[in-house]
Parts: C-alpha cells; structure tokens; sequence
C-alpha cells in the first residue's frame, strides 16, 4: 500500500494572524514527513519474511504504523480545520454542541483549556464524534494517537510545538487564539454531517425473544432507588447456583425449571423483572412465560453480571 499525499486543504494566504510560511513548513516538514514515514513503514512491512517463525520487526512495525497513520490522518484534519472565522457556528452543529456541552461558550473554553495544557509538551486536541453514544467529546490524543475506538474527529488543534514555534516561539496562548479564530466551522458542520451517519456498534440481538421487553439494569437501580414496588427474580440455573456466592440485593431465587411451584407467589399488580447469568435464554424464557401468564414481567438485560458491573449490591447467597 503506498499512501497519496493530500492537498493542503485551507489556503494559507487566507488565514488571520497564522502565516503562509508555517503553515508551509508545517504542510512539508511535518506533514509530508509523517506521510514518508507512513510509507517507508509500509514498504518495510511488506519487506518482512513472514515465513514460520515469528518476526520481532512485524509488531515494531505495526506500532509505528498506528503513529504515522494517525499522524497524516490528524495532519490532513487540521489543516482541513483552518480557512473560516471561528465565529458562526451553524445551526445544527450549534445545537449538538450545546447538547453535549451545555453551550458553544462552554465547549470552546474547554477545547481552548485542553490546548492551554499542552503547551510546551505535545499532542493534538481533537472533536470527535462517538457513534455509540451519538454525542461529541473534546479529547487529547497524545503520540498521535490514543484515538478513541471507533470515535470520528471532526476538528483537530496541532500543539506539537513544530505547529507554532516558528512564528509563536514559547507563546503558545496566541497559536491557541489565532486557530480559533480560523476554525472553518461550516466544513467542521459538513464533518459533523458525515460522521453522525457512521452507525453505533451493533446492540446484542435476540430474534428469539424480540416480543418480550427488557429492562436496563441502570432502570432497575432506579427503581430500587426511588421505592417503585418490583418483584426481582433471580433464575439462574440450578446447577450454576450451586457453585454461585453472590445474589442481588433485593432479588429472590427462584428455580426456573419449577415455575409452576412459585408463580402463585407473585403479585399481578407489581411489576416483575427476571434475570439469569448473562442475560441470554433462563431470564428471557422466564419473562415470557410469566407475560404469558399474565405479568408484567420483563428481563434485566445483561443479568447478574451486568448488575455487578454497574456494583449494583448484592449479598451472600446461601
Ligand atoms: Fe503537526
């Protein structure tokens, strides 16, 4: 794989107190230099005798792979990032911002604090969009890396010093000022735009259970919290219980191959919430048959580990 050089996307001569010169350097030096690494990196990799015995250069290589690839990707992000006036936010990313952030003021001071400490050091302050949680996060990615797993950056601020030294020397706080003031907000808007269609990571699927509804264990500590009467039902397998130590506080076991001994235990006006090991099939079942019935049961998705994982409390199981 040979890497193609991107265009320098702003124009310097455009920009408002940030010059045509360091950002040619920059653009050369820096830019272009993390691309010939990249590439370099790549021919060596392709190089290697894979053969039978592990190569000790194989993960080297890949790991300066990571460093130069996020270097070129993050490059071609920041000057990308430059050309506007940093002051008209759009509407829409406005809105998205004020959202995750509480106001625009906010996100800009802490975008611009973030800089503010590396000064001196190094790194790069990105805005990343995460699909999972379909919100926006400011974030510092140090050695060119330390992206966030599957985030999608839509604006990038370089504080390696060669980003500003040249014409800032220590003054860190103007660079700061003057990339703010240059923000191409409408092409960070188009960004936004592209990266919100990027689909969160597929939910757990259960075609199998798709009529029976699930409760989060987060709700069902809400419920505990709040006193919403609920009856919890433990139905972990017998033969897992065995060697179990732990139960839910505030949950009750019950075995769930003798349903028919202990359902006319259970109150039709409370709700009911069920759950096994991890979630999968007993709880599922159980909720079914208990709808079926006529309760108003549902499943705690995840099960008992997903409550200890929230440290949700539970006690001894005797
Ligand atoms: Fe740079």
């Amino acid at each position: 794989m040979r890497y193609q050089l991107a265009p320098l996307y702003c124009r310097p001569w455009t920009l408002n107190g940030i010059s045509a010169r360091l950002i040619e350097s920059h653009y050369e030096n820096n830019y272009g230099a993390a691309l010939n690494r990249l590439n370099a990196i790549s021919e060596e990799i392709e190089r290697l005798d894979l053969g039978s015995a592990p190569n000790p250069s194989l993960a080297r290589l890949k790991r300066d792979e990571i460093v130069a690839l996020n270097s070129t990707l993050l490059h071609e992000l920041y000057f990308a990032s430059l050309g506007g006036d940093g002051r008209v936010v759009p509407d829409a990313l406005a809105s998205a911002i004020a959202k995750d952030f509480g106001s625009v003021d906010r996100w800009r001071q802490e975008f611009v604090g973030i800089a503010a400490g590396l000064a001196g050091g190094s790194g790069w302050v990105l805005l990343t969009y995460v699909p999972r949680d379909g919100r926006l996060i400011n974030q510092i990615a140090s050695e060119h890396n330390q992206s966030i797993a599957g985030g999608v950056p839509i604006l990038a601020l370089d504080m390696y010093e060669h980003a500003y030294h040249l014409e800032f020397g220590a003054n860190a706080g103007a660079y700061i000022a003057a990339f703010m003031r240059n923000i191409d907000l409408s092409a960070v808007k188009q960004r936004y735009d592209d990266a919100i269609k990027v689909a969160p990571p597929r939910p757990l699927e259960q075609k199998e259970f798709a009529d029976v509804p699930s409760i989060s264990v987060e709700e069902v500590r809400e419920m505990m919290k709040s006193g919403t009467p609920v009856q919890i039902i433990d139905t972990r397998p017998k033969h897992y219980t065995t060697k179990a130590q732990d139960i839910m506080d505030g949950a009750v076991w019950r075995d769930p191959e003798r349903l028919n001994d202990w359902i006319g235990t259970l109150s039709k006006t409370e709700p009911v919430v069920t759950f096994c090991v991890y979630g999968f099939h007993i709880g599922c079942q159980t909720a079914s048959a208990l709808r079926k019935a006529g309760f108003d049961a549902r499943y705690m998705a995840g099960g008992h580990y997903a409550w200890k994982a929230i440290k949700g409390p539970v006690k001894l199981f005797e």
